[in-house]
């Protein structure tokens, strides 16, 4: 797969969901399904998105033990997703579950990428509730690279840092940025953004977005706006 644009649809049912996808006639966005949306909706809300075409990154974050994260990801397989995800806190050996899990019996899966630190957990909170004291930044390549090593496909980061990532673990390393925003946008509760373009220029291969589309008045030429800075 190439660069592309993920779109997070981060509704609270299929109806609301359907409505803003209805919306995009002749083009297909890849699609984010997070919490939210699968808690409410269930699988089925993953296998009717992907009756209609659309490509789906399934972020369920998961994080448990090793068998249970295993058996979790099997169910998952079945789903026919292109992209989910776990925590690389869970460790080497859960991550490593998981991709078995994953795999299915003609040998095929879903891409598999992790969550390094989340973006809302700053340098105070690791080091006062997890007991973490090194610096951010070295925590999340660490993450990147036991992740590397344990054989997922890439990583959840900030666009800022994709470049880093790719430095150390090599351009077929996958990096999905979220905190994307255009350039005359509202940041909103984003911290630390950058523009599709800018994005594209560190080299970032999947941008998700979301409200700047989901909230626009025209989303599927705020889509077509991403498309154009980021892939073209
Ligand atoms: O609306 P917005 O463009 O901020 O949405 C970004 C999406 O990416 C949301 O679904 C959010 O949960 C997700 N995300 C994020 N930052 C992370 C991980 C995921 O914004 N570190």
């Amino acid at each position: 797969m190439g660069r592309d644009v993920i779109v997070a649809c981060d509704f609270s049912s299929a109806e609301e969901t359907f409505r803003f996808l209805d919306k995009f006639t002749d083009v297909k966005p890849f699609v984010k399904i997070g919490m939210e949306l699968y808690y409410a909706e269930g699988p089925e809300i993953v296998r009717q998105i992907k009756a209609r075409g659309h490509k789906i990154f399934l972020d369920l974050k998961l994080h448990d033990i090793p068998n249970t994260v295993k058996k979790a990801m099997a169910v998952l397989s079945r789903l026919d997703v292109d992209i989910t995800n776990l925590h690389a806190a869970g460790t080497t050996a859960m991550m490593k579950a998981a991709l078995e899990g994953l795999t299915r019996p003609d040998g095929s899966r879903p891409l598999l990428i992790a969550v390094t630190q989340l973006t809302s957990t700053d340098q105070q909170a690791m080091e006062q509730d997890l007991l973490i004291h090194e610096p951010m930044d070295e925590v999340v390549m660490h993450y990147a690279q036991t992740a590397k090593n344990a054989g997922l496909d890439g990583i959840v980061c900030s666009p800022l840092e994709a470049g880093k990532v790719h430095d150390r673990c090599g351009n077929h390393f996958l990096t999905v940025t979220p905190g994307v925003r255009f350039a005359d946008g509202d940041a909103g509760d984003q911290k630390r953004v950058m523009t599709p373009a800018a994005a594209k220029a560190i080299g970032s291969d999947y941008i998700v977005v979301g409200r700047p589309i989901t909230a626009a008045a025209d989303p599927v030429a705020a889509y077509r706006r991403c498309v154009l800075e980021f892939c073209d």
